[in-house]
């Protein structure tokens, strides 16, 4: 049976090398070490999909900044998610998002952004960015940079920047 649960310091040696076999490459794996080191880390909402004790995927929410004309919102982004090649299209990403957004859900966050495949967040609920009035700090082409509300019409009263922290910058 495959469960979600949060990352705990045993696996995250595991967590650095299904990424980085994932992604091809070890700068995504390296973000997230960086990003579990900053502030901006919630222990919570770094998940783990885990089967027969191996660890088959990963899934990280932390917090970003989103800055309007007079206000800077606390929200979420999703990045990255990664399932060990071997177990991809198996659904393991798809319980890993479905499962974190509702863990997502009993912070008080108004939405998580997502820079991904709009194939594969829509069926999650992601949508254009763009048309709430949302832009965003890095250079992104419009259709990738997705925003979900997490409450109802959360989106409502917010439009501005979403204000990436500088790791994310060289990945
Ligand atoms: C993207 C990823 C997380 C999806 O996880 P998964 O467990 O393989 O996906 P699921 O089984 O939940 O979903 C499978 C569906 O996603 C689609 N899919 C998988 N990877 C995709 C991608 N990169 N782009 C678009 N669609 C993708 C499959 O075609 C399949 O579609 P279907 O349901 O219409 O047949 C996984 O393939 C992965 O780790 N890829 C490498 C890292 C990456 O690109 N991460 C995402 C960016 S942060």
């Amino acid at each position: 049976m495959l469960n979600i649960i949060p990352e705990t310091y045993k696996e995250i040696l595991t967590i650095r090398q299904l990424i980085t076999q994932a992604f091809g490459q070890v700068k995504v794996a390296e973000l997230v070490d960086i990003i579990r080191e900053s502030e901006n880390f919630i222990p919570e909402l770094s998940l783990i999909a885990v089967e027969n004790g191996e660890v088959l995927g990963h899934i990280l929410f932390s917090q970003i900044i989103i800055e309007t004309p007079n206000q800077t919102i606390p929200s979420l982004a999703l990045a990255p998610l990664a399932v060990k090649p071997s177990h991809q299209c198996q659904g393991i990403g798809s319980r890993l998002v479905e499962t974190g957004l509702s863990k997502c859900r009993e912070f008080d966050y108004p939405v998580v952004i997502v820079v991904g495949e709009p194939a594969y967040y829509q069926r999650f609920g992601f949508q254009t960015a763009g048309q709430f009035g949302l832009r965003s700090s890095l250079s992104f082409p419009d259709e990738v940079f997705m925003v979900l509300e997490l409450k109802p019409a959360a989106l409502k009263n917010i439009a501005g920047t979403v204000r990436y922290p500088a790791y994310f910058q060289d990945v």
